[in-house]
């Protein structure tokens, strides 16, 4: 057994979790146990709704585990990445003692799940040394060795920011962490970073838990379909944390289907699309005379400073240009975060802010 499972709420280490009946190990050709329909609903031309799906979809855990390189039960799929930040947060710590770490101006939903657990927060705030963000390494270190947290929450490359965690970096934050609390590396962006996926030191560092999504480059997001990777004891009991049936079975088809070979072949190219376009952008956003700074990005957006954030978002929107107002966050009260679209789509947002300008 691992010694991550230690980390695992004590009252949660052995519990068995709702017996569905799609986890009973029967066969038989007559479906009488799950109290489900027998007849397909009239909308339903040949996906066989009326019976409930497989818990975890074994088509798409193998699909995954292939393109990850990792084994199948290394891994817990669920509805959108968000859904195993809540189980992960809800499993490891016990309400009003335990402690969650997040490094603010960074996805809020890990601070969320927190919240709703009632588990305590501790902010290890990025530090923004001009060029970038970065994160506040001696803090960091200083929070785990304290050995009060459960789970410290990372993404690389980081949302809003852009910028991936150097390897060298992760690896003495690993190393700090080590029979102390789960590191849980959130790599929703990293399709789009040079950087390699983190996955390939999951089995040298059982506390390492890496995060993956559907919904970004492969353009799944409206499928919720998203998985956590990890250490196979740990997944058994975080899936039996897992709501009964969490994969509803047309997205997990789609799944399938949108990570075939054809399909990863178009997903490629796109990938490729849009680190050029966030090359083009990035470069024109500099020269304009609205911006006062743009940061570099592994990800498919782009943090960027305005002198006038205000009327860079009016100008945007009254072109029918919608991005992300980041400015009630912690340290980006001047930012946008702008999404690279697709060429047409980036050239609006250059319009628009030429617009502010000419205004000006
Ligand atoms: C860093 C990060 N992690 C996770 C998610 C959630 O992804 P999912 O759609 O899989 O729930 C997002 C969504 O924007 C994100 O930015």
């Amino acid at each position: 057994m691992s010694w991550v499972l230690n980390l695992v709420r004590e009252d949660l280490r052995g519990f068995a979790g709702y017996s569905s009946a799609r986890k009973a190990k029967v066969t038989g050709d007559v479906w009488l146990n799950a109290n489900e329909s027998p007849w397909l609903n009239a909308a339903d031309a040949a996906q066989a709704l009326n019976r409930y799906p497989e818990p975890q979809p074994q088509a798409l855990r193998e699909r995954m585990a292939q393109l990850y390189q990792v084994n199948a039960d290394q891994l817990l799929i669920g509805r959108g990445s968000d859904e195993l930040i809540d189980i992960l947060v809800r499993a490891l710590c016990n309400p009003a003692q335990d402690a969650v770490v997040h490094t603010p101006p960074v996805f809020g939903m890990y601070a969320v799940s927190a919240r709703l657990q009632n588990a305590k927060l501790i902010d290890v705030p990025l530090v923004d040394n001009d060029n970038e963000f970065a994160l506040d390494e001696q803090m960091l270190l200083s929070v785990i060795q304290a050995g009060t947290c459960k789970i410290v929450f990372l993404c690389s490359p980081a949302n809003p920011t852009g910028r991936s965690i150097p390897r060298d970096q992760l690896l003495r934050i690993l190393q700090a962490a080590a029979q102390r609390c789960m590191v849980v590396v959130d790599e929703a962006y990293i399709d789009f970073a040079d950087q390699t996926s983190i996955t390939e030191l999951l089995n040298q560092y059982p506390h390492l838990a890496v995060l993956k999504t559907l919904s970004k480059a492969h353009g799944l997001a409206a499928a919720r379909i998203g998985c956590l990777i990890a250490d196979a004891d740990l997944i058994k009991v975080l899936r039996n944390c897992q709501a009964p049936y969490p994969v509803p079975k047309p997205c997990s088809a789609i799944a399938v289907e949108g990570l075939s070979a054809a399909a990863l072949e178009e997903t490629r190219e796109r990938i490729s699309l849009t680190k050029n376009e966030r090359k083009r952008l990035y470069s024109l956003l500099s020269q304009n005379k609205a911006v006062r700074k743009v940061y570099t990005s592994d990800a498919n957006f782009i943090l960027v400073r305005f002198y006038d954030a205000e009327a860079a978002f009016q100008s945007l929107l009254s072109n029918g240009v919608v991005v992300r107002d980041v400015r009630a966050m912690p340290q980006l009260n001047d930012a946008l975060r702008i999404t690279i679209g697709t060429p047409e789509e980036n050239d609006r947002v250059i319009e628009a802010l030429n617009a502010i300008r000419v205004a000006a």
